[in-house]
């Protein structure tokens, strides 16, 4: 793992988009693993930014993202798809026809499940993929358990979880209760992996994740076994180290 200290969330920002870009320059074609949350926010309005400087060049760049919520429809406003869309592709001259987010309204998981598992197979395989981290650890929606789950399945969102993403939705009790998500061992076939973490709560964690044992009960621990993973972390996320 190769870890860069960024000064604060603007610079890791800075930092995260131009890994990107340099990426997508290197592979005009490549296929980009994407997050949602806050963690790639600043990074998307950087690549907005390069885009419109004309530096960036969607055309040809595939993207799947890591997850969506199970049972909320495209148009709403929680939707991953629908934060995709407002905070990245909606900007930039990527083909929508190329981007790629398991579809939280397929009631069959199995089916939906494997129909993404095919996706990203088709695609040839994921070059870069861009992770935020939980507090608990997790990457994707894959939650702390005894096992790491292998590949995308349907999963029920842990308390902790559904109380650090109630604050996008009007109550608790609105958040879904449970997402489609890419594997442990999806993620882990990506060719290279971006790692973006931000703040003193989440200082603990990435202490753990980078020094701590490999174990599925901190998933992201995992990352230590991949051969090509840049963490950039803020100064207040690093304060443990
Ligand atoms: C989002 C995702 C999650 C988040 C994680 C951190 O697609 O898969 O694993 O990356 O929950 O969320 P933030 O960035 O909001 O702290």
């Amino acid at each position: 793992m190769r870890l860069y200290r960024a000064k604060d969330y603007d610079d890791l920002s800075r930092k995260a988009a131009n890994v990107i870009l340099a990426q997508v320059i290197m592979k005009p074609d490549c296929v980009l693993g994407l997050a949602t949350g806050s963690s790639p926010l600043g990074t998307y309005r950087q690549l907005i930014e390069y885009f419109k400087a004309g530096d960036l060049d969607f055309s040809k760049v595939k993207t799947a993202n890591l997850d969506e919520y199970r049972g909320l429809p495209r148009d709403n406003d929680q939707s991953y798809y629908y934060f995709m869309h407002e905070n990245l592709f909606k900007h930039v001259n990527i083909n929508m026809a190329d981007t790629n987010i398991p579809n939280g309204m397929e009631p069959d998981s199995e089916k939906e499940c494997l129909r993404y598992e095919q996706v990203i197979a088709d695609l040839g395989g994921i070059d870069l993929q861009l992770l935020g981290l939980g507090h608990n650890g997790h990457i994707g929606f894959n939650e702390p358990d005894d096992t790491f789950a292998k590949i995308t399945h349907c999963v029920d969102l842990t308390p902790s979880t559904i109380e650090a993403n109630k604050r996008f939705f009007a109550s608790a009790d609105d958040v879904p209760r449970q997402a489609y998500t890419m594997g442990i061992g999806t993620i882990m076939q990506a060719r290279r992996i971006l790692l973006i973490v931000s703040g003193k709560d989440k200082a603990q964690i990435l202490c753990d994740v980078i020094n701590g044992p490999i174990t599925p009960r901190v998933p992201a621990s995992v990352l230590q076994l991949h051969r090509d993973v840049t963490v950039i972390a803020d100064e207040a996320a690093l304060a443990k180290f």
